[in-house]
């Protein structure tokens, strides 16, 4: 059992214990992975307060993912705000913390005979990760990321993790720390957790949201940074080579923030000290912490 979880969980409207929040392993989302979910992160601010980076954009996917899902749950955003706010209410917590809200089909298969189906909620809330300072290993995956005429890309479900599991397993045997994944035309898609971006010439590069990837919330965030630094940016369809040859990679995502990647494929990038990625990902973390001006007003959402 693992006995490293939070004291509490937001399940189908209330603060509960941890172990109370259960559902029975034939459900669809215990059978079939029938679920979407968000992974959001809360920073502290310079005046003590917690604050959510991007949190309407984060429930807006939410809605998109449950819809493309097909899974009805009226008012599903509004009601995982409230589970948010309370769980980090009852919680309380310290330092930053990773936030996850969900919403999963209980009962209700896909026959014939169409059943009513039955959903539920659920927010967890862990301390945020210790931030690694290393550049990452990667390597690509011999595994190509799930297409959209197979389960839509643009749906964060646990569904497409089984493949992300299964990429990030063979980099963790070969030595790597991450996997990069191609999108079925052998270009560069994305790892299971971020976006990836090349840097040549001065210019950043990231594959478009045309090449079968999630549309990651930081990866926007990023693009916008960039050009509020002055440094030229494109989406556009990278190769596996445009990775070996670059100047610098780095790959994007809440978890992930803004992290320098540091090989691929036992490729060093030629600039080993990551100037752009560096730059980045301090302006990136500088506004998270609330000590850079933010991009704009619904870049923190103050939560606690
Ligand atoms: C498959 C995948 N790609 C990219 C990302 C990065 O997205 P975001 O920046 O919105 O966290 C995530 C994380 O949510 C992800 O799971």
């Amino acid at each position: 059992m693992n006995t490293n979880v939070p004291e509490l969980i937001w399940h189908n409207g209330k603060v509960r214990p941890w172990a109370e929040a259960t559902v029975h392993v034939t459900t669809e989302t215990a059978m079939r992975a029938v679920n979407v979910f968000e992974g959001l992160r809360a920073y502290r601010q310079p005046d003590g307060r917690l604050a959510i980076v991007r949190l309407t954009a984060h429930l807006e996917r939410l809605e998109t993912s449950a819809a493309l899902m097909h899974i009805p749950h009226p008012g599903l955003a509004a009601e995982l705000h409230d589970g948010i706010t309370q769980l980090l209410a009852a919680l309380d917590p310290q330092g930053d913390v990773y936030v996850r809200p969900s919403v999963y089909v209980d009962t209700g298969r896909y026959t014939a005979e169409r059943t009513e189906m039955t959903t539920g909620t659920i927010v967890t809330c862990f301390p945020a990760p210790v931030r690694p300072m290393e550049p990452m290993r990667c390597i690509v995956s011999s595994r190509r990321r799930i297409a959209d005429d197979a389960l839509p890309t643009a749906a964060k479900t646990g569904a497409a993790y089984s493949g992300f599991r299964l990429a990030r397993l063979e980099a963790l045997e070969k030595g790597a720390d991450e996997a990069i994944l191609l999108n079925q035309h052998g270009n560069v898609a994305e790892t299971g957790g971020a976006a990836v971006f090349a840097v040549r010439h001065g210019r950043i590069t990231t594959p478009p949201l045309t090449d079968g990837i999630l549309a990651s919330i930081t990866r926007a965030t990023v693009l916008a940074l960039a050009e509020r630094l002055g440094i030229p940016a494109a989406e556009q369809p990278l190769t596996p080579g445009d990775l070996h040859g670059a100047d610098e990679v780095f790959v994007t995502g809440t978890l992930d923030e803004v992290r320098i990647v540091g090989q691929v494929n036992g490729h060093s990038p030629r600039h080993g000290d990551h100037p752009i990625g560096s730059a980045l990902r301090e302006e990136y973390l500088a506004m998270c912490a609330g000590t850079r001006p933010a991009l704009d007003a619904s870049f923190l959402a103050v939560i606690a």
